[in-house]
């Protein structure tokens, strides 16, 4: 009874699998998934049915126009015309919680294509999905959206989901929307049946946590040999942090992790940060030339919008900025 009761401020929406880590990690689960009190990590609802997005879009239409293509986005309904045809669709999956935006993903005609519109939360209106090609589309099918490869589709749901990809294919029965406890802790269903042990990730070398998280945020690797170059690779931090020169691939204090929780929401009060770099700092604290040199992450590391982007990235290779510096890449 009292662990029922216990489970009660737990999201409802819960997988049943993290459900159960709930039972005796009942602290970490409660912030990772956050509550109606609380926000947790936007990693945890990294994906969602089209019917979970629905609030965020609201009851009304939403619409855009692009050259001669009128857009309506309902519900899971997105329609566009050329004025003479309209194409009906209907909206499959929701990646993303909207800041940088929400980007929709549907089948047409066996295909998945991702919608050439995402929802900004910041501007709360339609624009176009980052990185979708200038200029006016051909064809109506081209104006809704961009034709994905079998590897997008798997390289999409496997970033943005948990026990997904099987033999290098989606297998969406068992998908499971979102990051979930076992997409980074491999295995622990059966240490949360069996009590066996589970491998910790706290023993990692900055580097090796930085290769683990960049699985996703893609690795230092990914980003120098595959770009891209300029301010579009703010949003990839292994990168931008192994390139400054506070980074240490072997000491702790610069690992992803001294400065986030990976089971909590993303701090935004500049403050939070200072001790994390007073860590290594604490003498050079006089050098900086600012007196009051409390957040320090407002002055070391700066945030860049990514064009067509509506959000603003933060700089992850801390350092001194220079006015009117070009951007270091
Ligand atoms: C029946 C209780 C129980 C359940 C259910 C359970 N755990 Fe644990 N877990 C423990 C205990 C006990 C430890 C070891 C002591 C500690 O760290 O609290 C532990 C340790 C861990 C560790 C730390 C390993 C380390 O040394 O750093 C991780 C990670 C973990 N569990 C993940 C999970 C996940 C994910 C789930 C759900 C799939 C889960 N556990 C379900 C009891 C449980
Ligand atoms: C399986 C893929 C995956 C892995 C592994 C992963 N992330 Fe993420 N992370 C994401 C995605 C996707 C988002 C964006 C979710 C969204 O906005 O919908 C995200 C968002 C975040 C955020 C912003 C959270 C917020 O609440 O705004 C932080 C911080 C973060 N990740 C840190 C980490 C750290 C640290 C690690 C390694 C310990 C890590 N991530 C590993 C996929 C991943
Ligand atoms: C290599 C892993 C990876 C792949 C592949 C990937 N994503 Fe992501 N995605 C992330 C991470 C990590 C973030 C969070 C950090 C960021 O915004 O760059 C993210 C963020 C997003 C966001 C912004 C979320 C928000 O809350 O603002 C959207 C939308 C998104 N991804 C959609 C997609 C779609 C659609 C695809 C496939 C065409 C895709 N992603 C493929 C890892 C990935
Ligand atoms: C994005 C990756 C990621 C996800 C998702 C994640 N963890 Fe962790 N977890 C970590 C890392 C990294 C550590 C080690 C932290 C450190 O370096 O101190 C950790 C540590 C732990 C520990 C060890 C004790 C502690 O307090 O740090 C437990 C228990 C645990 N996680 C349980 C869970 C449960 C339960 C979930 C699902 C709600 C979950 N984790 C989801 C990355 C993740
Ligand atoms: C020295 C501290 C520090 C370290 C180390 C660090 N971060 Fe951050 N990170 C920040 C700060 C500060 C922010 C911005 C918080 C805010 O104001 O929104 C941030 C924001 C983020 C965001 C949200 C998107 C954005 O651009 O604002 C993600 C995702 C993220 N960090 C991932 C990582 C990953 C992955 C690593 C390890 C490779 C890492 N961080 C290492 C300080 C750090
Ligand atoms: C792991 C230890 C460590 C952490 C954590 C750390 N730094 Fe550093 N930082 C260094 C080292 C080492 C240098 C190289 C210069 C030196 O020897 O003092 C450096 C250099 C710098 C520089 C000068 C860079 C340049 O462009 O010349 C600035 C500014 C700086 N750090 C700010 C910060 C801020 C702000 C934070 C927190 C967000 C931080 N550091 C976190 C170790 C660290
Ligand atoms: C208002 C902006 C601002 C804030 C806040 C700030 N700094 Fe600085 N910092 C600077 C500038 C500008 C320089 C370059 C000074 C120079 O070249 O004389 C600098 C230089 C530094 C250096 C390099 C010193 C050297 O001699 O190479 C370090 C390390 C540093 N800051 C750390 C920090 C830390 C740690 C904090 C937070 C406790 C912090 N700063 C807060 C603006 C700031």
């Amino acid at each position: 009874m009292t662990a029922i009761l216990a489970l009660l401020s737990l999201a409802a929406d819960l997988p049943a699998s993290d459900r159960l880590c709930a039972t005796c990690h009942k602290d970490i689960v409660q912030r990772y998934y956050g509550s109606a009190q609380a926000h947790g990590s936007t990693m945890a609802r990294a994906l969602y049915t089209i019917d979970q997005a629905a609030p965020l879009l609201g009851p009304k239409p939403l619409t855009y126009k692009l050259g001669k293509y009128s857009y309506t986005l309902t519900g899971p309904k997105y329609s566009v015309t050329d004025g003479a045809t309209t194409l009906d669709l209907t909206l499959a999956w929701a990646f993303g919680q909207g800041a940088a935006g929400q980007t929709y993903v549907y089948q047409h005609q066996g295909t998945w294509y991702e919608s050439r519109l995402s929802f900004y939360k910041e501007t709360k209106s339609l624009d176009l999905t980052m990185g979708a090609p200038p200029g006016e589309p051909r064809t109506l099918i081209e104006a809704a959206g961009r034709e994905m490869t079998a590897k997008d589709v798997t390289a999409c749901f496997g970033c943005h989901t948990t026990n997904s990809i099987q033999s290098g294919k989606v297998v969406f029965e068992k998908l499971q929307a979102g990051i979930g406890c076992q997409n980074c802790h491999e295995n622990a269903l059966k240490h949360a049946r069996t009590m066996q042990p589970q491998a910790s990730l706290a023993k990692f070398t900055t580097e090796e946590q930085s290769d683990f998280c960049g699985r996703c945020h893609r690795t230092w690797a990914d980003i120098a040999s595959g770009g891209p170059r300029g301010v579009g690779n703010v949003r990839f931090q292994p990168y931008r942090i192994a390139n400054s020169r506070c980074y240490d691939a072997a000491d702790r204090r610069i690992a992803c992790t001294a400065c986030h929780d990976p089971h909590g929401p993303l701090e935004v009060n500049a403050k939070a940060y200072d001790s994390s770099c007073l860590n290594c700092h604490s003498k050079d604290k006089k050098a900086c030339s600012n007196k009051q040199a409390d957040n320090c992450t407002s002055c070391h590391m700066p945030k860049y919008e990514i064009p067509g982007s509506h959000h603003l990235f933060t700089d992850h290779q801390i350092r001194i900025v220079r006015p009117n510096e070009k951007y270091p890449n």
